[in-house]
């Protein structure tokens, strides 16, 4: 199965089905921002400090894997010059839905986040690079490819899951409330997930996911050339294991002048 194609058709399904994460955010929302009243995630809940962006006016920003007209449309609304990257032609399809309703500019353009070919080296003064890594197999040439088109000074702003919370068997604590350790780290659910759950999650069109390493999202990082200067934790109300372990995880990470 080749990945890429299997998540652009997934998240397309995604849009149709109204998938939380690709409902875009209202007029009123983007008046706010107009006004300089915004925020937005890398994670599911805590708002991204302000201070990460600086001045946000004239900001060039590459939003990573950030389509479905939530963070693109608040961005441009508060002054950015925002460009959104993702691998769903419906995603994109949201950013460019809420750019006409809100008169925005949002460029948008669609592909792999692991191959910014098309994008100059240091064009962006900050990417955007909300939770979503996990769908593909390898992130190091995600990191690679976002310090090459960052201007040296820029920041990248990333949101990833918490390795470790893969270790679960997450049907069972979904249906009987059960935390039973089942996968080894890196869990890749293409290859790592017994047939008959990986046909059901197919079956469904659900987007599938990688765990990852720590090694491969700090250490990543760092081995791209970045200076890792800031972090935070989060989590989600809405799985059981959010009362025990922080399931996300941001980060910002400067290119050196
Ligand atoms: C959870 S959504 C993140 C966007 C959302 N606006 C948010 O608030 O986090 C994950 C996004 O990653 C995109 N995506 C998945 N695989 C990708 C890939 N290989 N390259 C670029 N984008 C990809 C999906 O199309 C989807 O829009």
């Amino acid at each position: 199965m080749d990945l890429r194609a299997y998540n652009r058709d997934a998240w397309n399904n995604q849009v149709s089905r109204g998938c939380r994460w690709t409902i875009p955010v209202s007029a009123a929302e983007t008046e706010k921002a107009k006004n300089g009243e915004w925020s937005v995630v890398l994670t599911p809940k805590l708002p991204v400090p302000k201070s990460w962006f600086g001045e946000i006016r004239g900001l060039k920003i590459l939003g990573l894997a950030s389509a479905g007209g939530q963070q693109g449309p608040i961005l441009s609304a508060a002054g950015a010059d925002v460009t959104i990257y993702d691998n769903s032609p419906a995603q994109l399809g949201r950013d460019q839905e809420v750019s006409l309703r809100d008169q925005l500019t949002i460029k948008t353009i669609e592909g792999d986040m692991a191959d910014l070919g098309e994008i100059a080296s240091e064009s962006f003064d900050l990417v955007f690079h909300p939770c979503s890594n996990g769908y593909v197999e390898n992130v190091n040439p995600v990191w690679r490819e976002a310090f090459r088109v960052l201007r040296p000074g820029g920041h990248l702003l990333a949101g990833f899951s918490n390795p470790d919370s893969f270790i679960f068997d997450d049907l069972l604590m979904e249906e009987k409330g059960i935390m039973e350790v089942r996968y080894k780290i890196p869990f890749n659910e293409k290859t790592d997930l017994e047939k008959n759950r990986l046909k059901k999650l197919v079956t469904d069109g659900e987007p599938l996911l990688c765990s990852h390493t720590w090694t491969d999202q700090i250490g990543g990082q760092l081995r791209a050339g970045f200076h890792l200067v800031d972090m935070y934790e989060d989590s989600w109300s809405e799985s059981p294991l959010a009362d025990f372990m922080r399931l996300f995880v941001a980060t910002r990470a400067q290119k050196p002048l």
